[in-house]
């Protein structure tokens, strides 16, 4: 098991590649917390997951708001209360700008910096307090292509959030490394459309997508969550700062 003995901590884990992460953390031996808004569906998530009896394995259903800072206090306190420790974080959970239709929205702006980059800043930094305190940890984030790209479908502030998810990791790599904390980031391509995709979860507009994806094929969020696995194990022990492409090629063209 790659994850035997490890405590982790996956925002956004009540759908998409957040619920597949929780699940493939627990078959390989993680105490997962699955922290999300949406109670029903965590809650549903965590059930699901216990189901399979998976030898040191259990998932948790944790309520939290990824732009609220007490929220996070709870969540990581209680956490380290019920489990001991915190090895891995995965700051996955996230909201999409391809439901806009004001392409210069400013409250769209500020949501999508809000989720996606506040939620993701406040998440690394309770986690680095909680790792500093049992010697280390991995910490994984949720970028994108359009972490690294401009796209005419989606608002600007998706794609300066995940820019920001990019930089804001190295950051993390360079001032925590010397804690035992590693940072990297996963970008996905085309995957599954999110709960708020507009015109990225159309049938059309996807099947154009594709045409430039070099394996001309969406990605599945096993592909991803597998991608998550390996660099937040110590598989990937000397791995820090690095940028993770799951995309079938796209950012390669
Ligand atoms: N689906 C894609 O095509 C794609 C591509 C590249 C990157 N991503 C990124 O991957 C991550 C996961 O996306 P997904 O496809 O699984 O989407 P999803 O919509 O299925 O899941 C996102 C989860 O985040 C949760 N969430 C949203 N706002 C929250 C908040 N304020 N507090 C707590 N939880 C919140 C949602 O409730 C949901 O469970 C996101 O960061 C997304 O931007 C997605």
């Amino acid at each position: 098991m790659r994850l035997a003995g490890k405590v982790a901590i996956v925002s956004g884990a009540a759908s998409g590649m957040g619920a597949a992460t929780a699940r493939r953390f627990v078959r390989e031996g993680a105490k997962v917390v699955i922290a999300d808004q949406l109670e029903t569906e965590g809650r549903k998530v965590a059930e699901d997951i216990n189901a399979a009896n998976t030898p040191g394995g259990e998932a948790v259903f944790m309520r939290l708001d990824v732009t609220d800072e007490a929220n996070w206090t709870q969540v990581v306190d209680e956490t380290v209360r019920r489990f001991g420790k915190l090895d891995i974080m995965v700051n996955n959970a996230g909201i999409s700008g391809s439901a806009v239709t004001d392409m210069l929205d400013t409250d769209a702006w500020d949501k999508l910096m809000a989720v996606n980059s506040r939620g993701v800043f406040l998440g690394t930094k309770h986690a680095v307090q909680a790792m500093k305190q049992s010697g280390g940890g991995s910490i994984v984030n949720l970028s994108s292509i359009s972490g690294n790209t401009g796209q005419t479908m989606t608002h600007m502030g998706y794609n300066a959030s995940k820019g920001a998810v990019r930089t804001l990791t190295k950051s993390t790599a360079v001032q925590f490394g010397k804690d035992g904390i590693r940072a990297n980031s996963v970008h996905p391509g085309l995957m599954p459309p999110m709960r708020t995709s507009g015109a990225t979860a159309d049938p059309a507009v996807r099947a154009k997508m594709l045409q430039t994806v070099p394996l001309r094929r969406a990605g599945e969020v096993d592909e991803v969550a597998n991608a998550i696995l390996f660099l937040a194990s110590d598989e990937a022990s000397y791995i820090t700062g690095a940028e993770l492409y799951v995309d079938g090629g796209y950012l390669a063209v």
